[in-house]
């Protein structure tokens, strides 16, 4: 694993008397109620989370609770930003120019990656970090062996170690890295891979505003939204040795998606080839609702408001034609100029914070546990998309989500964004590829094929005929894994 890996820093353990005097400004002192009771390793372990919340910026945050933008109001007079489409419409290069700038660069050595893995993932339900599920269809690979095998795939071909970074939070960090470690990397480097702990932030009781304790030595806190990554990445020294080994931008993806074009060259291209600092891959959304930020231009700004702050009247708002209004679907796949994300971290420019209301357990006064029913906290998150409006020559390039989008957000039996439904997506995009190259393949068998096999449809037909499967095998009858 690289030098810039490191969880959160360890901070001196303060005594009684600093850690009150610290608090009580902010009229948070009963943090320290159950002091006397604890013993020395949980005294120091809440001196230490204490130490890491800046109370002063908490406070602000408390106080300006009522402050609400309304997203009605800004989504009816918001226009749609001009996008690239993915047959190359809409710029003024071809694919072909694109594909070959993105090449460049690869082959250069200039792009890195990085890997969001820090939520919760409480819709999905799995006992163990969302990367660790197994998604694959036939092979059962996990949502990180796919990220894994990509960046294999593309090191191969441009003959270069793509780093990957990989932003955990407290939940997920320990087995995430023991999991890598006990599974070889997954085949990547281990210097390729470089693990580093998102920051947290605290609950706040909704109505009084005062931090809620987990425990009586522990804060209730959680992961700082994955509007975090850019502060942890520097505080875990990552941007400086991006720098230092020569990377220019940086391809940020989720977690949750297992057909992210990661590393796609034609992307890059088009986001090297309009100066672009970031830019940001969409979808055209599938019904009004669908539960992905909608990509808009306000006041000349390319902006990102999240499905949960939209209205759904606004989602709802056509055109003329009877065409949806907001029709760009953000998948969370940026490419991030490396200057930008300095330059950001250099303004300290503050990201919005989005407050969510959420059902938050902890201990009352008395030391009692209390496991709410209904939301009784405020928790806090910044969104990475939020830097959005900084960056200047923004593009937005549309990708076809048959190609480039199956989220698993929730357990199998919800309508949308499930395993299984990811994985009925992943099985028809590879027959589909199979068919074009000449195959015969029944509908009810499930195919799957893997990055280091081939990456995309002419790679695959490439390969099946020098192997002369086009020719010999012509249908494939029972459930197959090219690997
Ligand atoms: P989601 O918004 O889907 O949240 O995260 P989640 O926590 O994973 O899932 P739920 O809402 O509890 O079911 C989108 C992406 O952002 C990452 C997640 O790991 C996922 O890749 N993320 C989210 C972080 O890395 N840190 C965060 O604090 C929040």
């Amino acid at each position: 694993m690289s030098a810039a890996q490191s969880s959160a820093q360890s901070q001196p353990t303060l005594s009684f008397d600093e850690l009150k005097s610290r608090l009580e400004p902010f009229e948070q002192t009963h943090l320290l109620r159950f002091w006397d009771s604890l013993d020395s390793d949980q005294q120091s372990r809440l001196s230490e989370q204490i130490a890491q919340v800046d109370f002063a910026r908490l406070k602000t945050l408390i106080e300006g609770k009522d402050k609400s933008v309304d997203f009605g109001e800004l989504a009816a007079r918001a226009t749609m930003p001009q996008a690239v489409a993915s047959d190359g419409s809409g710029c003024d290069w071809t694919l072909y120019d694109a594909q070959k700038r993105g090449e460049e660069a690869l082959r250069a050595g200039e792009i890195a990656t990085v890997l969001v893995a820090g939520g919760q993932g409480t819709r999905l339900g799995f006992d163990q970090p969302k990367g660790m599920f197994p998604v694959g269809p036939v092979s059962e690979r996990t949502l990180f062996q796919f990220f894994a095998d990509r960046l294999i795939a593309a090191g191969e071909k441009y003959g270069v170690d793509v780093p990957l970074y990989l932003m955990t939070s407290e939940a997920t960090h320990a087995e995430t890295r023991r999991y890598f470690e006990e599974n070889n990397y997954l085949g990547l480097k281990p210097e390729q891979v470089t693990i580093f702990q998102q920051g947290t932030m605290p609950a706040v009781d909704a109505e009084t505003g005062q931090v809620l304790l987990a425990e009586k030595g522990s804060l209730a806190l959680s992961p700082d939204g994955h509007g975090g990554t850019l502060r942890a990445l520097s505080r875990n020294g990552c941007m400086e040795e991006m720098r230092k080994n020569g990377r220019k931008h940086l391809f940020y993806f989720q977690v949750d998606n297992p057909l992210v074009g990661l590393c796609d060259p034609v992307f890059i291209g088009h986001h090297l080839l309009a100066s672009s600092e970031m830019t940001t891959q969409v979808i055209r959304k599938r019904y009004p609702t669908e539960k992905v930020g909608n990509v808009v231009e306000i006041d000349g700004q390319t902006q990102i408001i999240e499905y949960s702050d939209l209205p759904d009247s606004a989602a709802e708002m056509t055109n003329a034609d009877g065409s949806l209004k907001l029709w760009a679907g953000n998948i969370a796949v940026h490419l991030f100029d490396l200057d930008f994300l300095e330059r950001m971290l250099e303004q300290d420019t503050s990201l919005p914070i989005h407050r969510a209301n959420k059902k938050v357990a902890h201990v009352d006064a008395d030391g009692q546990l209390v496991t709410p029913d209904s939301p009784n906290a405020t928790k806090f998150e910044q969104f990475i998309f939020d830097l959005l409006p900084n960056a200047k020559n923004t593009i937005v390039c549309e990708a076809n989500p048959a190609e480039a989008f199956a989220p698993v957000k929730n357990a199998n039996g919800a309508a949308t964004d499930t395993p299984e439904l990811a994985q009925q997506a992943i099985c028809d995009l590879h027959r589909g590829w199979l068919r074009s190259c000449g195959v015969t393949v029944d509908d009810s068998v499930k195919v799957e094929i893997n990055p280091r096999f081939a990456m995309d449809q002419d790679e695959l037909c490439e390969k099946l005929r020098q192997s002369g499967d086009s020719d010999g095998e012509q249908s494939i009858s029972s459930d197959r894994y090219f690997s």
